[in-house]
């Protein structure tokens, strides 16, 4: 090896390509312009009107939202705490709703939270308790009217229950929440005035399983109703090496689900993505290659407690003086903030086919414009070597065979709250090719940094 690359902070080096694990990039296959499906994440919109600079929703591309007034204490702890305590909970909700829709965004109201779970137990009382709705009717009705008092059904995604294979949003039977899932989707669909607002759903913790009886029940039971949501939901929050948490794995499970269950496809959005571990630029970047790759919406997990969960965009964003100072304005970049900017604002032009590497722990999205391609890529967390194939050059105007100069870009952070800059230049490498296919190795020395490669066309 000529190059030091490693010492350099280079992810690539002009050299032999030797016989690794390639992920690859077709230029002449167009999966149309970007739409940025990854730009969404849960809370993180602080309750305060503006109090987030236009700048930074404007940005990263931002698409949407998911609320409804979580982890706000006394007198703002939901329904079960008598009216009042749900009103406050409800402002909370509007004032997001408000925000994501100044920004072009599509808003996911969580009931579940505008109930009031996170201060309920196994022994506060759960919607349809000894077969008795009424209280959720009344429930689901106000809530509705609010929403449509305020002005606010344009771009909402009702999430009917989030997460009720979790015991601590849902403490009672899965039957019971399926009697949910159905009862509140012919309340919203018996009457007109809903009918612009979608329905999402199940938005299990658990991955689409044929043996989990959370997914089983549901998915055998809705069809039948003529309840089926506009959006199928679910979380990937797993553990990294569990082997069903990749999209790669739960698209096909899902599909081969809906076939024998003889449900109809349905926009997919992974209404929660990544664990905090995960919330790095490599990983961030092989998730947007995931979710863009499946067309499949996605929104970051939040992991903040308190205040914090309806601040800093789900950790895309710190303060400058102390991040957990919920009141204060002096928000700045955090690491991963870049990648999103990035994918955003200069991955311009038309997506292009890709696919992840076979270990699936490397990927890639791309995009080509009337001046350059642009390749971002990233790991699951992890070090390695692996190739990036890039076919199809003679698509963007470059010859069959001959030289690209290939910049470099990196995305580097390893501090959830770090304050963090502009990618950093890693330098221009000129790589030769033949036969319409640039190969070039990726030498990953560390867990989190994430790359651009940029070169352009002819
Ligand atoms: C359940 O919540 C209620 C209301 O906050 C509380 O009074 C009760 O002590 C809790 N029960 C348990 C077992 O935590
Ligand atoms: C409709 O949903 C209920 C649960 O609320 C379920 O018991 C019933 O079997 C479903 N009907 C059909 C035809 O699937
Ligand atoms: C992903 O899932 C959708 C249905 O949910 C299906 O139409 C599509 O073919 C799947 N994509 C791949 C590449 O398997
Ligand atoms: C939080 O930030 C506000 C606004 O900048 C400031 O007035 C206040 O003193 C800060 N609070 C703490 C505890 O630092
Ligand atoms: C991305 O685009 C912005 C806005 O045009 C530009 O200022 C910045 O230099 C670009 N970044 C990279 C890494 O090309
Ligand atoms: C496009 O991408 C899909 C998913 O990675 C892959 O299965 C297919 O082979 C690719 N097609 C081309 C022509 O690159
Ligand atoms: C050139 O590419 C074609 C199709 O991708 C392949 O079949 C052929 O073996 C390649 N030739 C060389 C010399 O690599």
């Amino acid at each position: 090896m000529h190059w030091k690359y490693s010492l350099l902070g280079l992810a690539q080096a002009a050299a032999v390509v030797l016989a690794v694990d390639s992920a690859v990039v077709d230029l002449s296959l167009s999966k149309g312009s970007p739409q940025h499906l990854a730009s969404g994440f849960i809370y993180g919109i602080p309750d305060t009107y503006n109090q987030v600079q236009s700048h930074w929703y404007t940005d990263m591309g931002f698409r949407y939202n998911r609320a409804g007034g979580a982890q706000l204490e006394a007198p703002c702890r939901g329904w079960i705490w008598g009216y009042d305590e749900y009103l406050c909970r409800l402002h909370s909700t509007l004032s997001n709703y408000r925000t994501t829709r100044e920004y072009g965004g599509s808003f996911i109201i969580l009931p579940h939270d505008v109930w009031g779970t996170d201060h309920a137990n196994d022994s506060t009382v759960w919607p349809g308790d000894d077969g008795d709705w009424t209280n959720y009717d009344l429930f689901v009705t106000t809530l509705l009217a609010d929403m449509a008092e305020y002005d606010a059904l344009d771009a909402l995604v009702w999430d009917t229950w989030n997460e009720p294979d979790e015991t601590v949003f849902w403490a009672r039977s899965a039957q019971q929440w399926v009697d949910l899932f159905v009862r509140t989707s012919k309340i919203i669909r018996d009457n007109s005035k809903y009918d612009g607002v979608q329905i999402t759903g199940p938005s299990l913790a658990t991955a689409p399983s044929g043996t989990d009886d959370f997914w089983t029940l549901w998915l055998s039971q809705v069809e039948g109703n003529d309840t089926v949501p506009d959006q199928y939901s679910y979380h990937l929050e797993a553990d990294v090496d569990s082997p069903d948490d990749d999209l790669q794995i739960t698209n096909a499970t899902l599909t081969a689900l809906l076939a024998e269950y003889g449900l109809p496809a349905r926009q997919v959005n992974i209404n929660e993505y990544a664990t905090f571990p995960e919330q790095f630029p490599a990983p961030a970047a092989w998730w947007i290659s995931r979710l863009e790759r499946y067309e499949t919406l996605g929104l970051r997990g939040n992991w903040m407690d308190g205040l914090t969960l309806h601040d800093l965009f789900a950790n895309l964003l710190t303060k400058i003086d102390d991040p957990y100072n919920y009141t204060a304005t002096d928000y700045a970049a955090a690491p991963e903030w870049q990648v999103y900017r990035y994918y955003n604002t200069n991955m311009t032009g038309h997506r292009v086919n890709t696919t992840g590497t076979a270990d699936r722990l490397f990927d890639v999205y791309a995009t080509v414009d009337s001046d350059k391609v642009r390749i971002l890529s990233g790991t699951r967390i992890t070090e390695g070597t692996w190739a990036i194939t890039v076919n199809g050059m003679t698509a963007v105007g470059l010859p069959a065979e001959g030289t690209v100069d290939i910049q470099t870009w990196g995305f580097a952070g390893t501090d959830h709250f770090a304050v963090t800059g502009a990618p950093s230049n890693r330098g221009i490498v000129a790589h030769t090719y033949a036969n319409d296919t640039l190969v070039f190795p990726i030498y990953q020395t560390d867990t989190t940094t994430a790359w651009a490669f940029e070169f352009s066309r002819g």
